[in-house]
Protein backbone atom coordinates (compact mmCIF):
# COMPACT_ATOMS: atom_id res chain seq x y z
CA UNK A 1 0.00 0.00 0.00
CA UNK A 2 2.50 2.26 0.85
CA UNK A 3 3.98 1.46 -2.86
CA UNK A 4 0.71 2.63 -4.28
CA UNK A 5 1.12 5.47 -2.75
CA UNK A 6 3.94 6.80 -4.07
CA UNK A 7 2.96 5.41 -7.23
CA UNK A 8 -0.19 7.76 -7.24
CA UNK A 9 1.73 10.52 -6.62
CA UNK A 10 4.02 9.93 -9.44
CA UNK A 11 1.25 9.10 -11.66
CA UNK A 12 -0.42 13.15 -10.40
CA UNK A 13 2.98 14.99 -11.72
CA UNK A 14 2.55 12.85 -15.02
CA UNK A 15 -1.04 13.95 -15.23
CA UNK A 16 0.05 17.17 -14.13
CA UNK A 17 2.69 17.43 -17.27
CA UNK A 18 0.25 16.45 -19.38
CA UNK A 19 -2.08 18.77 -18.98
CA UNK A 20 0.26 21.68 -18.79
CA UNK A 21 0.42 20.98 -22.26
CA UNK A 22 -3.10 21.00 -23.06
CA UNK A 23 -4.47 24.10 -20.95
CA UNK A 24 -3.79 26.65 -22.85
CA UNK A 25 -6.02 25.49 -25.92
CA UNK A 26 -8.61 23.71 -23.65
CA UNK A 27 -9.25 27.08 -21.44
CA UNK A 28 -10.70 29.06 -24.05
CA UNK A 29 -13.17 26.09 -25.33
CA UNK A 30 -16.83 27.46 -25.84
CA UNK A 31 -19.50 26.47 -22.49
CA UNK A 32 -22.53 26.22 -24.41
CA UNK A 33 -22.51 22.57 -25.33
CA UNK A 34 -23.92 23.15 -28.88
CA UNK A 35 -20.61 25.03 -29.71
CA UNK A 36 -18.77 23.12 -27.56
CA UNK A 37 -19.53 19.75 -29.35
CA UNK A 38 -18.52 22.40 -32.78
CA UNK A 39 -14.97 22.73 -31.12
CA UNK A 40 -14.68 19.10 -30.16
CA UNK A 41 -15.68 17.48 -33.19
CA UNK A 42 -13.03 19.46 -35.02
CA UNK A 43 -10.58 17.55 -33.40
CA UNK A 44 -11.45 14.57 -35.97
CA UNK A 45 -9.67 17.04 -38.79
CA UNK A 46 -7.30 18.86 -36.88
CA UNK A 47 -5.98 17.76 -33.28
CA UNK A 48 -2.98 16.79 -32.32
CA UNK A 49 -1.49 13.94 -34.94
CA UNK A 50 -4.96 13.71 -36.73
CA UNK A 51 -4.23 11.66 -40.30
CA UNK A 52 -0.86 10.89 -39.50
CA UNK A 53 1.23 9.74 -42.71
CA UNK A 54 1.71 6.70 -40.69
CA UNK A 55 -1.94 5.33 -40.84
CA UNK A 56 -1.55 6.07 -45.28
CA UNK A 57 1.45 3.96 -45.20
CA UNK A 58 0.44 1.17 -43.01
CA UNK A 59 -2.59 1.00 -45.44
CA UNK A 60 -0.95 1.02 -48.67
CA UNK A 61 2.88 0.41 -48.08
CA UNK A 62 4.01 -1.53 -45.27
CA UNK A 63 4.74 -5.29 -45.56
CA UNK A 64 3.54 -8.16 -43.12
CA UNK A 65 6.66 -7.48 -40.89
CA UNK A 66 6.05 -4.22 -40.53
CA UNK A 67 2.28 -4.12 -39.93
CA UNK A 68 2.93 -7.17 -37.03
CA UNK A 69 5.32 -4.78 -35.29
CA UNK A 70 3.20 -1.67 -35.28
CA UNK A 71 0.22 -3.86 -34.16
CA UNK A 72 2.21 -5.22 -31.55
CA UNK A 73 2.95 -1.77 -29.87
CA UNK A 74 -0.86 -0.98 -30.53
CA UNK A 75 -1.75 -4.18 -28.54
CA UNK A 76 0.58 -3.75 -25.72
CA UNK A 77 -0.50 -0.16 -25.05
CA UNK A 78 -3.86 -0.93 -25.45
CA UNK A 79 -5.83 -0.32 -22.02
CA UNK A 80 -8.96 -2.07 -23.10
CA UNK A 81 -11.90 0.73 -23.79
CA UNK A 82 -14.95 -1.34 -22.26
CA UNK A 83 -12.49 -1.31 -18.74
CA UNK A 84 -11.71 2.16 -18.80
CA UNK A 85 -15.54 2.82 -19.60
CA UNK A 86 -16.69 1.06 -16.38
CA UNK A 87 -14.30 2.78 -14.20
CA UNK A 88 -14.80 6.39 -15.72
CA UNK A 89 -18.90 5.95 -14.92
CA UNK A 90 -18.74 5.59 -11.32
CA UNK A 91 -20.46 8.23 -9.95
CA UNK A 92 -21.34 10.11 -13.28
CA UNK A 93 -24.56 11.55 -13.76
CA UNK A 94 -27.65 9.21 -14.61
CA UNK A 95 -28.03 10.11 -18.58
CA UNK A 96 -24.26 10.20 -18.90
CA UNK A 97 -24.21 7.00 -16.73
CA UNK A 98 -26.61 5.26 -19.29
CA UNK A 99 -24.40 6.12 -22.64
CA UNK A 100 -21.01 5.00 -21.19
CA UNK A 101 -23.56 1.27 -20.26
CA UNK A 102 -24.87 0.81 -23.56
CA UNK A 103 -21.39 1.76 -24.87
CA UNK A 104 -20.07 -0.49 -22.48
CA UNK A 105 -22.48 -3.18 -23.48
CA UNK A 106 -21.65 -3.19 -27.07
CA UNK A 107 -17.60 -3.57 -25.52
CA UNK A 108 -19.12 -6.95 -23.89
CA UNK A 109 -21.09 -7.73 -27.30
CA UNK A 110 -24.29 -7.44 -25.96
CA UNK A 111 -23.93 -10.61 -23.99
CA UNK A 112 -22.25 -12.51 -26.72
CA UNK A 113 -18.62 -13.51 -26.29
CA UNK A 114 -17.92 -13.60 -30.33
CA UNK A 115 -18.64 -10.24 -29.86
CA UNK A 116 -16.31 -8.85 -27.30
CA UNK A 117 -14.27 -6.20 -28.11
CA UNK A 118 -11.22 -7.07 -26.13
CA UNK A 119 -11.01 -10.90 -27.33
CA UNK A 120 -11.81 -10.02 -30.71
CA UNK A 121 -8.54 -7.51 -30.75
CA UNK A 122 -6.81 -11.00 -28.78
CA UNK A 123 -7.30 -12.99 -31.66
CA UNK A 124 -6.24 -10.97 -34.00
CA UNK A 125 -2.90 -10.95 -31.31
CA UNK A 126 -3.07 -14.89 -31.97
CA UNK A 127 -3.51 -15.12 -35.83
CA UNK A 128 -0.44 -13.10 -36.11
CA UNK A 129 1.83 -14.48 -33.64
CA UNK A 130 2.63 -10.85 -31.81
CA UNK A 131 3.08 -11.48 -28.17
CA UNK A 132 3.11 -8.22 -27.28
CA UNK A 133 4.92 -7.61 -23.62
CA UNK A 134 6.09 -4.25 -21.73
CA UNK A 135 9.96 -4.72 -22.54
CA UNK A 136 9.55 -4.41 -26.63
CA UNK A 137 7.16 -1.87 -25.90
CA UNK A 138 7.61 1.82 -26.72
CA UNK A 139 7.51 4.07 -24.18
CA UNK A 140 5.58 6.54 -25.95
CA UNK A 141 3.11 3.79 -26.30
CA UNK A 142 2.90 2.85 -22.45
CA UNK A 143 3.08 6.29 -21.72
CA UNK A 144 -0.69 6.25 -24.04
CA UNK A 145 -2.14 3.50 -22.12
CA UNK A 146 -0.52 4.75 -18.50
CA UNK A 147 -2.40 8.16 -19.22
CA UNK A 148 -5.50 6.71 -19.99
CA UNK A 149 -5.79 4.54 -17.04
CA UNK A 150 -4.67 7.20 -14.40
CA UNK A 151 -7.65 9.62 -16.08
CA UNK A 152 -10.47 6.73 -16.14
CA UNK A 153 -9.37 5.35 -12.30
CA UNK A 154 -8.89 8.77 -10.74
CA UNK A 155 -11.88 10.58 -9.27
CA UNK A 156 -10.57 13.78 -9.75
CA UNK A 157 -10.14 13.28 -13.79
CA UNK A 158 -13.84 11.62 -14.75
CA UNK A 159 -14.35 14.52 -16.99
CA UNK A 160 -10.84 14.28 -18.29
CA UNK A 161 -11.85 10.72 -19.03
CA UNK A 162 -15.02 11.47 -20.40
CA UNK A 163 -13.01 13.54 -23.34
CA UNK A 164 -10.45 11.16 -23.86
CA UNK A 165 -12.72 7.98 -24.26
CA UNK A 166 -14.88 10.41 -26.53
CA UNK A 167 -12.31 11.80 -28.90
CA UNK A 168 -10.81 7.63 -29.10
CA UNK A 169 -14.37 7.00 -30.65
CA UNK A 170 -14.65 9.83 -32.49
CA UNK A 171 -10.89 9.19 -34.26
CA UNK A 172 -11.11 5.34 -34.46
CA UNK A 173 -12.44 5.03 -37.24
CA UNK A 174 -10.57 6.63 -39.89
CA UNK A 175 -7.57 4.86 -38.29
CA UNK A 176 -9.11 1.88 -38.25
CA UNK A 177 -10.03 2.08 -41.73
CA UNK A 178 -6.68 2.37 -42.93
CA UNK A 179 -5.56 -0.26 -40.78
CA UNK A 180 -8.26 -2.99 -41.69
CA UNK A 181 -7.01 -2.10 -45.57
CA UNK A 182 -4.03 -2.62 -44.96
CA UNK A 183 -4.36 -6.19 -43.44
CA UNK A 184 -6.20 -7.18 -46.21
CA UNK A 185 -3.75 -5.95 -48.71
CA UNK A 186 -1.91 -8.21 -46.84
CA UNK A 187 -3.65 -10.84 -47.09
CA UNK A 188 -4.57 -11.44 -43.13
CA UNK A 189 -8.08 -13.51 -43.42
CA UNK A 190 -10.99 -11.66 -42.19
CA UNK A 191 -11.92 -13.20 -39.04
CA UNK A 192 -8.71 -11.90 -38.01
CA UNK A 193 -9.41 -8.28 -39.17
CA UNK A 194 -13.00 -8.26 -37.54
CA UNK A 195 -11.90 -5.80 -34.55
CA UNK A 196 -10.20 -3.22 -37.36
CA UNK A 197 -13.11 -3.98 -39.57
CA UNK A 198 -15.86 -3.53 -36.86
CA UNK A 199 -14.08 -0.31 -35.39
CA UNK A 200 -13.62 1.77 -38.70
CA UNK A 201 -17.70 1.85 -38.76
CA UNK A 202 -19.14 1.08 -35.34
CA UNK A 203 -17.27 3.83 -33.51
CA UNK A 204 -18.80 6.69 -36.24
CA UNK A 205 -21.88 5.42 -34.12
CA UNK A 206 -20.35 5.47 -30.92
CA UNK A 207 -18.90 8.66 -31.44
CA UNK A 208 -22.39 10.22 -32.21
CA UNK A 209 -24.29 9.02 -29.73
CA UNK A 210 -20.73 10.02 -26.96
CA UNK A 211 -21.26 13.34 -28.10
CA UNK A 212 -24.82 14.13 -27.92
CA UNK A 213 -25.20 11.81 -25.03
CA UNK A 214 -22.38 12.23 -22.44
CA UNK A 215 -20.44 15.14 -23.32
CA UNK A 216 -23.59 17.65 -24.19
CA UNK A 217 -25.39 16.85 -21.13
CA UNK A 218 -22.55 17.25 -18.67
CA UNK A 219 -21.29 20.45 -20.15
CA UNK A 220 -25.16 21.67 -20.14
CA UNK A 221 -25.36 21.04 -16.05
CA UNK A 222 -22.09 22.25 -15.36
CA UNK A 223 -20.35 24.70 -18.53
CA UNK A 224 -16.78 24.68 -16.50
CA UNK A 225 -16.62 20.63 -17.87
CA UNK A 226 -15.78 21.66 -20.79
CA UNK A 227 -12.18 22.38 -19.98
CA UNK A 228 -12.11 19.11 -18.56
CA UNK A 229 -13.49 17.18 -21.17
CA UNK A 230 -11.55 19.21 -23.66
CA UNK A 231 -7.91 18.95 -21.87
CA UNK A 232 -8.45 14.71 -21.39
CA UNK A 233 -9.47 14.67 -25.15
CA UNK A 234 -6.09 17.08 -26.06
CA UNK A 235 -4.09 14.94 -23.76
CA UNK A 236 -5.18 11.21 -25.43
CA UNK A 237 -4.64 12.81 -28.78
CA UNK A 238 -1.06 14.51 -28.16
CA UNK A 239 -0.26 11.13 -26.62
CA UNK A 240 -1.23 9.16 -29.59
CA UNK A 241 0.80 12.00 -31.82
CA UNK A 242 3.62 10.95 -29.73
CA UNK A 243 3.33 7.21 -30.69
CA UNK A 244 3.14 7.67 -34.27
CA UNK A 245 6.31 9.94 -34.38
CA UNK A 246 7.75 7.31 -32.30
CA UNK A 247 6.46 4.63 -34.85
CA UNK A 248 7.60 6.45 -37.89
CA UNK A 249 10.97 7.13 -36.11
CA UNK A 250 11.29 2.82 -35.73
CA UNK A 251 9.63 1.59 -39.06
CA UNK A 252 10.75 4.52 -41.92
FE1 LIG B 1 -14.65 -1.21 -29.10
FE1 LIG C 1 -16.55 2.22 -29.66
Amino acid sequence: MRRDADMLLLQGSFLDWLRREAADQAKDVPREPARFLTWFEQLENNGPGQHDALFSWLEHQADLEQMRWYLRQEAAGEAGFDDLTAYTQVKLPERVKLELARNYWDEMGRGNAKGMHGPMLHRLVEALDLHPNIETTMSESLALANAMTAMATRRDYSWHAVGALGVIELTAPARSAAVAAGLKRLGVDGKARLYFELHATLDVKHSAAWNTEAIAPAVDDDPSRAVAIAEGALIRLSCGARCFERYRRELW
